[in-house]
């Protein structure tokens, strides 16, 4: 789960190469390196930790023309300098950088010993290095190929070599590969991200294909060593944006945000038909006559992007009256899932580069169904790989934990489930409703953003707390689900989140003084039932904080803190609740003094298994 990247050209490679690891550090940021060709000689820098303290080692008379780089999420191997990348061969004329895992790295290193190499890291990557070295002799290009040949696993990878100052090779299995081909400059990473504001000319590399890069050329090849040709795209790809404003962290920065995301994620009103009560989400590559074959939808997903389809589901389900599943995608390769003609699949990403949804996707594909991808990146694999789609547009999410891409995730899901809706079940009339609270959502996420530091006070009890209760029912259960992998994401203090109907069945053992709860709890059919479990928690001497949408003498009074967000129709109330619950994970932190955008072993992108 590592970035990589590769330039060679014209320009000083190092800013390039540093620019393209900025981009790319979400995919992991234990460690990160560079290695160059300087002066005949294969030179490596590299350190533990953020990208800025290998931009403090980097000395300013270094200059090179061609050079490879990697940002690192430890799989194999601890946290240290010696395991980042690049590594290299045992007579340094080569070096390698590597994302994905290569799963028979210990018996390759085994055999390798006895020929007598040793090794400097504990990486699986730097095995690479050294099969590559062992068939130098033989040139680079067939080098490489004896070395993927006996690779089992999954890589991206990039080689540099000593003796050929013009060439990289790189060569693609199960990772993502895209090249950037500039004027009279090559460029390959693991996202197009890396090459954005230099070039929108992209080549994406398949499974199984390797790619000789020269500076001013590129050749793919297949295993059977055949000559591939293939349309270079053009990407509209924005370099992300890293400027945090006046906010002292991004992920305060893309909560605020979302106001302005959310009126992106609607098309500024462009995708919604006031007249007709419905949405118009181009891109599904589905006519609306193809709405009434539609049995079932299938969301697959992971983590925050997964509770976005627990909302969509609960919101499709009542305006389309189709019935939703949804599921974790890392689990349903495992339980061979069914797929059918009749059950319309949406896969749902902010980086489109999850392994576990690609590898879902993948095996739906492969059975026969039809997916559709909910994504933020564009161009991303997710992006291509599906049969059609929507993008959020949520605008790049720098922040590991993610906020504005769910909420619109949600609110695309909303679209989706009205247009399906509108010619299956809901009326004009419901239809015109709905659109006009999608339409007043900025104006009251903002209401709520203009009040966010009185969270301050919930936060400030919260943080001295171990573990913490998210309490919701129906439509508020899932956003309790989000709101507790927020908290534990960005404070580290446990929170778990429970139906809270389930309380008594089991949870409601744990309340105690020592265990506070929040319950999110907008109006509704459950509210009263809703009041009857806080109760039960005021009862046990448990401490509650309130979320919600009415303001009511009986919540006031059982409340320890009560905040409120604007009242909306119920199936829109997720996106006004989720916010202070963000806000409220953002303050405590805060005051946690936690690494609130860069949390302690997580990366943007989980792009390994
Ligand atoms: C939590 C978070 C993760 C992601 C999950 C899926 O704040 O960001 O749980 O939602 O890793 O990532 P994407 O949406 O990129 O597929």
């Amino acid at each position: 789960m590592c970035g990589i990247v590769g330039y060679l050209g014209k320009r000083d490679a190092l800013p390039v190469l540093m620019q393209g690891l900025k981009q790319l550090e979400y995919r992991g940021y234990d460690s990160s390196g560079i290695g160059i060709i300087y002066r005949k000689k294969i030179k490596v820098i590299k350190e533990k930790g953020k990208l800025v303290n290998l931009e403090r080692k980097l000395s300013d008379n270094l200059s090179a023309k061609i050079g490879v780089a990697h940002t690192r999420w430890a799989t194999h191997g601890g946290v240290t300098t010696e395991n980042a990348h690049p590594h290299s061969g045992p007579e340094e004329k080569v070096i390698v950088v590597h994302n994905g895992i290569i799963d028979n790295y210990s018996r390759l290193k085994e055999n390798l010993g006895k020929e007598g190499n040793s090794f400097l890291s504990e990486t699986d990557s730097e095995v690479v290095a050294h099969l590559t070295e062992k068939y130098l002799d033989s040139g680079p290009e067939i080098a490489v190929s004896k070395a993927l040949s006996q690779l089992k696993g999954t890589y991206g990878l990039l080689f540099l070599f000593r003796d050929h100052p013009d060439l990289i090779i790189a060569a693609r299995n199960g990772s993502p590969l895209v090249i950037g081909i500039g004027k009279e400059e090559m460029f390959v990473a693991s996202d197009a991200m890396a090459f954005a504001g230099y070039t929108q000319h992209a080549v994406f590399i398949n499974d199984g294909e390797m790619v000789i890069l020269s500076q001013n050329d590129y050749r793919i090849v297949n295993q059977q060593n055949l000559v591939i040709e293939r349309d270079v795209e053009e990407l509209e790809i924005e370099r992300s944006n890293h400027s945090k404003n006046e906010f002292q962290h991004y992920l305060l920065k893309e909560i605020f945000e979302q106001p302005e995301s959310v009126f992106r994620a609607i098309g500024r009103g462009g995708r919604l038909l006031p007249d007709f009560g419905t949405a118009l989400l181009s891109g599904l590559n589905l006519e609306k006559r193809d709405f009434f074959d539609i049995k079932k939808i299938h969301i697959i997903a992971m983590g925050t992007a997964m509770y976005a389809g627990e909302l969509g589901k609960f919101i499709m389900e009542n305006l389309t009256r189709i019935p939703v599943e949804v599921s974790d995608a890392s689990e349903l390769c495992g339980i061979n899932p069914i797929v059918d003609k009749n059950t319309l699949f949406f896969a749902v990403s902010q980086s489109g580069e999850t392994r576990d949804t690609l590898a879902a996707v993948q095996e739906i594909q492969q059975k026969g169904g039809r997916v559709l991808g909910i994504v933020n990146t564009v161009g991303s694999t997710l992006a291509r790989m599906t049969d059609g789609g929507v993008y959020i547009h949520a605008g790049s999410e720098i922040s590991v934990a993610s906020t504005k891409a769910f909420t619109n995730q949600v609110t695309i899901l909303t679209l989706l489930a009205l247009m399906i809706g509108r010619t299956r079940d809901i009326s004009l009339s419901r239809g015109r409703e709905i659109v006009s609270q999608l339409m007043s959502l900025p104006e009251k996420m903002e209401e709520i953003l203009q009040r966010a530091e009185d969270l301050n006070v919930m936060a400030e009890f919260l943080k001295d707390y171990k573990s913490v209760l998210f309490l919701g029912r129906g439509i508020n259960y899932p956003v309790a689900k989000e709101a507790a992998l927020k908290l534990k994401e960005v404070s580290y203090i446990h929170a778990e989140a429970y139906s809270s109907g389930s309380l008594k069945h089991g949870p409601l053992a744990l309340i105690s003084e020592d265990m506070p709860s929040v319950f999110i709890c907008t109006r509704g059919d459950s509210q009263e039932k809703i009041i009857s479990h806080i109760q039960e928690v005021r009862a046990r001497n448990g401490k509650v904080f309130v979320i919600s949408n009415f303001d009511d003498d009986n919540l006031r009074d059982l409340a320890d803190e009560l905040f409120l967000v604007p009242q909306s129709d119920e199936l829109l109330s997720p996106l006004l609740t989720i916010i202070p619950c963000q806000l409220l994970s953002y303050y405590t932190a805060l005051k946690l003094g936690r690494d609130i955008d860069q949390p302690r072993n997580l990366a943007k992108s989980v792009t390994v298994d």
